[in-house]
C-alpha cells in the first residue's frame, strides 16, 4: 500500500527525471468480463482514460456503456473544484448498492482525487468496498493491481515528483483526432490550484519521442492532433538540452497532419516566436485557449500568475494582430479570496476589451493544501454567484456575437461523426474550434470539407456542405 502525501507532492527536487519504458501487462484472466469507465475533468484525464482502457483491455475485458453490466468499474477523477469531488462521492453511493448485489464487482478509483490524502482517508473510512485506488503516477501499475485486487484491497498512490514513461499504449477513442502528451505535471503553483500537487513536477517528453508518436498517428490517417500539457508554453525548459515549444510546434507541423492544436497555454510563457509559428504554419490552427483567471492585477498577484492586466492585454493584442482570424477562449475565476467589486470590474473590463470567442467561468473553490485555501475570504457566496451571473451574461453575449459573424461564410470543417442533435446531420469543428452541425453525407466523416454557415446559435453553428467551393 502506498498512500498519498501532500507535502511530498510539493517537493520540486533537482533529481533527474527518469525516462522509462512502459511495460504492458497482458493476461487472459478477465476474458469475457466487461468494464465500465467514467472520466471526470480535463483533456489530460480524458487521454489518461485512453491509457486505462488499453490496460484493462490487455487483461481481456471488453467495454460496456451500461454500468450495471460491468464486472469492473473505473472512475477516473478530477480534483480541481469541490463539485467534481462531490460528484464522484455521489457516484460511489450508487456503486455501493451495485456491489451489494454483485459482490464480485471490482471498483477502481484513480486520477487526481486519490492524490489527496483526505480523499484516500474518506475512501478507507466510508467506502471500504472500493477494491483499487490508483494515482496519476500509477496507471502503468493498474494491470497488476487489478489482478491482485482479487485477493486484497490495492492502494497505490505515489506522491513522487514523477517519471516519464515512453511507449505507453493507448486505446484512442477516435480514429480522426488524437491527443498527444508533450509534458506532464506543472511547476507554476498558482495559489488556487491543486494540479502541481496531483500531477507532480513538470516533466517534458523528449522531442524525438513526441515526433515519433506524431509520425505514427499520421501514418494511421489521423486528421488532427492536440498537443497536451498543463502549460505547453513551458515545454522543454526542464530538458537537459533546453528546447522551446515554438521549435517543437514547428517540427510537429512539418510532419504534415492537416490540423495541429495545443492546450493549455499560460500567458506568462507565451513567446513572440510561438505567435510567429502559429501565424506562419498553415496546419497549426488559429485557436488559442489563454486563461485570464482575473482581470485585476492585484488579484493576479495574489494568484501567483506572474502577469498584470496590461501585460495580458498586450499579449492578446499581439496575437490578434499577428495571427489571421485567431479565435481566443479563456478561463476566469470569480470570488478569489479578497476580490472586491472593483477587482471584479477589472475582469469585466478585460472581457469587454478581448471579446472572447468563449470562456469557462468558475467560482473559486478552496483546495486543501493550496495557499489560497488559507487566505481570508469574506465575500458572501451570494455575491460570488451574482458576479458569476453578470460575467456569464457578458461572456455569452460576446460568444454569440462571434458566432453570428460566421453566418453566410464558407469555412473548412473537420467532420467527426453523426450529430447528437439530429441523426440526419454530421458534426465537426472549424479551424477556430467552433462546433458545427452540418447537412452532409455520412461519408464526409473523417474529412475536412467546405461548409456554408447558415445559422448561429449560442454554443454552435449550423451549416451545409458546399461542393466545389474554394476556401
Ligand atoms: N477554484 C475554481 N476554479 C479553479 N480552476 C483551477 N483551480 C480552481 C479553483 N481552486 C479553474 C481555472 C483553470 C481551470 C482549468 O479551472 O480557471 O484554468
Ligand atoms: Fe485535470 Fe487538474 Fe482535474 Fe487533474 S485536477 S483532472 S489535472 S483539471
Amino acid at each position: 500500500m502506498n498512500l498519498p502525501n501532500m507535502l511530498d507532492a510539493k517537493v520540486r527536487g533537482k533529481s533527474k527525471v527518469q525516462y522509462l519504458e512502459n511495460e504492458s501487462f497482458v493476461s487472459k484472466e478477465f476474458q469475457g468480463k466487461k468494464y465500465f469507465i467514467r472520466t471526470y475533468g480535463c483533456q489530460m484525464n480524458v487521454h489518461d482514460s485512453e491509457e486505462i482502457v488499453a490496460v484493462v483491455e490487455n487483461l481481456g475485458f471488453t467495454g460496456t456503456s451500461v454500468m450495471e453490466e460491468a464486472d469492473l468499474v473505473v472512475l477516473n477523477t478530477c480534483a480541481i473544484r469541490e463539485n467534481a469531488h462531490d460528484k464522484v462521492f455521489g457516484y460511489l453511493g450508487r456503486l455501493k448498492h451495485l456491489k451489494r448485489e454483485k459482490p464480485e464487482l471490482l471498483v477502481a478509483i484513480g486520477g487526481c482525487m486519490p492524490q489527496q490524502s483526505s480523499v484516500v482517508d474518506e475512501i478507507l473510512k466510508k467506502h471500504p468496498y472500493v477494491d483499487i485506488v490508483f494515482g496519476t503516477h500509477n496507471i502503468n501499475e493498474l494491470g497488476r493491481m487489478i489482478l491482485e485486487s482479487k485477493h486484497k484491497q490495492e492502494i497505490q498512490v505515489y506522491s513522487i515528483e514523477g517519471n516519464v514513461y515512453e511507449n505507453v499504449l493507448y486505446h484512442r477513442d477516435s480514429k480522426i483526432t488524437a491527443w498527444v502528451n508533450i509534458m506532464y505535471g506543472c511547476d507554476k503553483f498558482c495559489t488556487y490550484c491543486i494540479v502541481p500537487f496531483t500531477r507532480g513536477k513538470q516533466r517534458s517528453r523528449k522531442m524525438s519521442q513526441i515526433l515519433n508518436e506524431v509520425r505514427d498517428l499520421k501514418s494511421q490517417g489521423y486528421q488532427e492532433i492536440t498537443l497536451l500539457g498543463q502549460n505547453v508554453n513551458a515545454y522543454g525548459k526542464d530538458l537537459e538540452e533546453e528546447i522551446s515549444f515554438a521549435t517543437l510546434l514547428k517540427e510537429v507541423s512539418k510532419i504534415g497532419i492537416p490540423r495541429v492544436r495545443f492546450v493549455t497555454s499560460h500567458p506568462w510563457d507565451f513567446t513572440d516566436e510561438m505567435i510567429d509559428v502559429i501565424a506562419k504554419c498553415d496546419n497549426v490552427m488559429p485557436y488559442i485557449h489563454l486563461p485570464l483567471q482575473s482581470g485585476s492585477s492585484r488579484i493576479l498577484k495574489l494568484m501567483g500568475r506572474r502577469y498584470t492586466k496590461s501585460e495580458y492585454l498586450e499579449l492578446y493584442r499581439k496575437m490578434k494582430e499577428q495571427i489571421p482570424g485567431v479565435a481566443i477562449t479563456t478561463d476566469i475565476i470569480v470570488g478569489f479570496p479578497g476580490e472586491t467589486e472593483e477587482d471584479f470590474q477589472d475582469t469585466l473590463d478585460v472581457v469587454k476589451s478581448c471579446e472572447y470567442d468563449g470562456a469557462f467561468t468558475f467560482i473559486f473553490s478552496p483546495r486543501e493544501g493550496t495557499p489560497a485555501s488559507k487566505m481570508k475570504d469574506d465575500t458572501p457566496s451570494g455575491v460570488k454567484e451574482e458576479r458569476l451571473h453578470r460575467l456569464n451574461e457578458m461572456v455569452n453575449s460576446y460568444s454569440n456575437q462571434k458566432n453570428q459573424e460566421y453566418v453566410g461564410k464558407v469555412v473548412s470543417v473537420l467532420i467527426q461523426g453523426v450529430s447528437e442533435k439530429d441523426p440526419n446531420k454530421v458534426y465537426g469543428y472549424t479551424e477556430t474550434m467552433k462546433l458545427v452541425n452540418v447537412v452532409a453525407a455520412k461519408d464526409s466523416i473523417g474529412k475536412i470539407i467546405p461548409v456554408l454557415i447558415t445559422e448561429a446559435k449560442s454554443f454552435s453553428l449550423d451549416g451545409e456542405m458546399k461542393e466545389l467551393v474554394a476556401i
